[in-house]
């Protein structure tokens, strides 16, 4: 107040014009103060996600919340960046008691309607991609209404938890890439029990087609009835919208197959040696059972800032590393950790880049990526491509077409290949 009372003297001492020159300057600074401490928490604490399980049954599921490791803490800076501060606002909202699952979120009310605080919290918040825009609305979006449901795929192993391993492909497709999921039906996808008891099965992640496309609802009711292995949520098939789709995966994979002992999460168009991944989770010792987040390792990731890119992720929005990461086209995870990544899904808020997205929750688990070189999600050198030996200890190959999925799970089940 002293300086306000000083300023007041200083103004009556100098002629109209200045003091209308200074009141500008002085509003102006009053308004940038104002927007520099405009916290992200009034809002956001109101918008938080919605408790437990959809009631199924009468039965109830308490998520026990998992602390947020301090390697994490150290790992994102402080910044003025929207998510970083989004961030430290729910940690201090879990440092302080409380608990993201009791806050009532509403799938038809939870979008951000209010473009204006956006525009405050985001100085170029104009300058953000269209999709852009729309994904920072959504953040507060977690679970989406289930449009095709398979409550009794892990049904047969609920009665034999014990003695049985059981392997959940849980593969990222679209409504429209009916030819990719038949390939991968008819080739490594096959649900089956392998030599040794491991039993595979197959779920298909789908969101809805956006209003522009054909509509293929028929046809995928027909394709859900004849394979069973169709999920299909009621959001928009998008790239940002992936994080809502794993969010989806863990909300039904803790519902519908809690028993799972581990869970394969990659895209439509990857090429997986079963055997080989069958192999894999055999040879694991016994701790990394149950504490398994394995695959193709990135590192020493970093956000790209070019605003052409399918990855790109604004400096206003996101400031910090990636956390080392395992790739998107095919990552496995053991069952066991699924509830305490499925809590921290809820805690940290929602990132664009799903895989990078889950090597933050993993490292805010305390939990590093295994790195497996049989893991190739940027595709093996090109020379090898065409050499069946080169696919014998593979576990994954991104990408390939139907067509080819279809050749190398011949040849690498035939009898006659010898490397
Ligand atoms: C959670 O972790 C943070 C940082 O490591 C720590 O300060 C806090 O006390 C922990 N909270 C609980 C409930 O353990
Ligand atoms: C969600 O919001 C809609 C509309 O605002 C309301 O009709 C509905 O009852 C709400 N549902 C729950 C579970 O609160
Ligand atoms: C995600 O899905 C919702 C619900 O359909 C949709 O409104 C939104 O536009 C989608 N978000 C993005 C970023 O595509
Ligand atoms: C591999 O080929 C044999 C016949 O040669 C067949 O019985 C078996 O089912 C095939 N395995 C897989 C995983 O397709």
């Amino acid at each position: 107040m002293a300086q306000v009372a000083a300023l007041l003297t200083y103004l009556k001492s100098i002629t109209r014009i200045q003091t209308f020159s200074v009141m500008v300057l002085f509003f102006s600074l009053i308004l940038i103060v104002f927007y520099m401490t405009v916290q992200v928490e009034t809002t956001h604490s109101l918008r938080s996600v919605r408790t437990q399980f959809p009631q199924q049954k009468g039965i109830t599921r308490h998520v026990h919340l998992h602390n947020v490791s301090a390697g994490f803490r150290q790992t994102i800076p402080k910044s003025r960046a929207y998510w970083n501060r989004l961030l430290y606002s729910a940690l201090m909202n879990l440092d302080k008691g409380g608990n993201p699952f009791n806050q009532n979120s509403n799938w038809s009310n939870c979008r951000l309607t209010n473009q204006e605080f956006l525009q405050i919290n985001v100085h170029d918040f104009s300058s953000y991609p269209v999709q852009f825009w729309d994904f920072l609305e959504g953040m507060n979006c977690r679970t989406a209404p289930i449009l095709i449901d398979q409550p009794n795929k892990c049904a047969f192993s609920k009665r034999k938890t014990e003695s049985h391993t059981l392997l959940l492909f849980a593969i990222k497709s679209s409504p429209r890439n009916f030819e990719r999921r038949q390939a991968v039906r008819e080739t490594w996808g096959r649900e089956m029990t392998y030599p040794n008891g491991l039993e595979v099965r197959m779920v298909f992640l789908l969101g809805s087609s956006p209003p522009q496309d054909p509509d293929l609802t028929p046809l995928l009711s027909f394709e859900a009835k004849l394979y069973g292995d169709i999920l299909q949520w009621d959001f928009h098939e998008t790239f940002l919208n992936l994080t809502l789709k794993m969010n989806m995966l863990l909300d039904w994979t803790l519902k519908s197959c809690p028993h799972v002992s581990f869970v394969f999460s990659g895209d439509d168009d990857v090429f997986v040696n079963t055997p080989a991944l069958v192999r894999y989770i055999e040879s694991l010792e016994a701790s990394k059972v149950s504490s398994l987040y394995a695959g193709h390792v990135i590192s020493a990731g970093s956000p790209l800032r070019d605003s052409n890119s399918k990855y790109y992720i604004p400096m206003s929005f996101y400031d910090g590393p990636y956390p080392p990461y395992a790739g998107g086209g095919g990552y496995l995870i053991s069952g066991a950790l699924l509830e305490s990544l499925y809590s921290l899904l809820h805690i940290i808020p929602f990132f664009p880049i799903d895989d990078a997205y889950v090597g933050m929750c993993f490292m805010a688990l305390g939990i590093s990526p295994e790195a497996h070189s049989g893991f190739q999600t940027f595709d093996i050198r090109a020379e090898d491509r065409e050499d069946l030996c080169a696919y014998k200890n593979l576990i994954l190959v991104h990408q390939r077409s139907p067509q080819e999925l279809k050749k190398l799970w011949k040849g690498i089940n035939s009898s006659l290949l010898a490397c």
